[in-house]
């Protein structure tokens, strides 16, 4: 990565303390972490620091505490855990700043990783104070980002502490900013996107930025209904923003005086209810019934969304084309996935997807390891599609 500062450029870092940025902000359920894949994203960023002799001092939130510490929000649980995924020690510090930090930090050895206490137990971390950032930066001489997932916040720990100490993009950053670079920076072309989900509201900004950067947008999920419908199509009882139709139609011009190709469902899975095996059949969607819904794209919009990852050299994937939680509607985005994955598998094609539900999809259809990238950032993800500056990536700009 020749834009950032990296681990390559860091020199020495044997006896230093490291502040490292991790996102650890994973799913738990009943005190248990449910997915480990943030903390096995963060491990070869700590073992490269800790083998080289540094301090590794990791720091992350939690959650979205209001009121100060309590024991809903605290790392520690986290911290074993971590342990548990790189098979090392990982000592654990009460507070982030302060006197239990640094007695904590003075009591590491080199090589050793520390864990500190949620930083959004301070206010002042969201609103990024300085004086709270000197306070973090008291523990560190070197600061190093491997949080693409948080880096659309500018926090005092994810933008803050960049300006404070020499600051580099971690293992995981670098490769997660390599793939998105890949992605859309400086795509291999044709560049198709699929865009999924629930609802145009939520990503207007980010539909608006793709029909001017990619050479054709496949739209489905429920959002398609929206597209439909300003198109004049009749979408029945299926989820849709009618008030949307505008927003719809201007992106469909958009994309049309920017030469991008806008792919809708030619044929749809109607059903009368939302849940598990609910009785559906297919239909041409010019012909959704009165009282059906959509809940997931048909084999005719699957062959076409086929062909265009067939005819693309990169492929952008952010959201579901169905309702893929529930079967049988889980479908079309199992087909998708597993031919994205195969013209990948076969060196045809660059693949990036992210987004939460993007990435439990792929698990589903399991083929998320055969994609080129995987993010598992879910807001940064999408900000980084609408073509915002992250900033905490940009802080770490050469
Ligand atoms: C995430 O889980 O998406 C990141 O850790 C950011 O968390 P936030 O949305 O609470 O800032
Ligand atoms: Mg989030």
């Amino acid at each position: 990565m020749a834009g950032f500062r990296t681990l390559d450029d860091i020199g020495a870092v044997s006896g230093k303390r490291v502040l490292v940025r991790v996102d650890l902000n994973v799913p738990v359920a009943d005190g248990k972490v449910t997915d480990i894949t943030r903390i096995e994203r963060i491990a070869p960023t700590i073992a490269e620091l800790s083998g080289k002799g540094a301090k590794v001092i990791l720091l992350a939130h939690f959650g979205r505490p209001k009121d100060g510490p309590t024991a809903e929000f605290s790392l520690e649980p986290i911290a074993k855990a971590t342990s548990e995924v790189l098979g090392r020690p990982v000592g654990f510090a009460s507070d982030c700043v302060g006197d239990k930090a640094a007695d904590a930090v003075g009591a590491m050895k080199d090589g050793d990783v520390l864990l500190f206490e949620n930083t959004r137990f301070h206010k002042a971390e969201e609103k990024n104070e300085p004086s709270f950032t000197d306070k973090l930066a008291a523990n560190g001489d070197i600061y190093v980002n491997d949080a693409f997932s948080a880096a659309h916040r500018a926090h005092a720990s994810t933008e803050g502490l960049a300006r404070r100490l020499p600051a580099y993009a971690g293992r995981t950053m670098q490769a997660e900013l390599d793939a998105l670079e890949k992605g859309l920076g400086n795509p291999v072309r044709p560049v198709v996107a699929i865009v999924g989900g629930a609802k145009v509201s939520t990503k207007i900004d980010l539909l608006m930025n793709l029909v001017k950067k990619v050479d054709a947008l496949v739209i489905g999920g429920g959002m398609a209904n929206t597209f439909l419908a300003a198109r004049g199509t009749n979408v029945g009882k299926s989820l849709c923003e009618h008030d949307l139709a505008g927003t719809a139609k201007q992106i469909m011009i958009e994309a049309a005086e920017s030469g991008c190709a806008i792919v809708l469902p030619a044929d749809g899975v109607v059903a009368k209810e939302f849940k598990a095996g609910a009785a559906s059949e297919t239909v041409a969607i010019s012909d959704v019934p009165a009282d059906g819904m959509i809940l997931d794209v048909g084999e005719k919009t699957v062959k076409s969304v086929n062909d265009w990852i067939d005819r693309a050299a990169t492929l952008v994937w952010n959201g579901p084309l169905g309702a893929f939680e529930i079967e049988p509607f889980d479908r079309a985005t199992v087909a998708a996935a597993k031919h994205a994955a195969a013209r990948t598998k076969e060196g045809k094609l660059v693949s990036v997807a992210g987004g939460g539900d993007t990435v439990a999809a792929l698990n589903h259809a399991g083929v998320a390891d055969d994609f080129t990238y995987v993010s598992t950032a879910g807001g940064a993800f999408l900000e980084w599609m609408e073509g915002k500056p992250l900033p905490g990536v940009e802080v770490l700009k050469r």
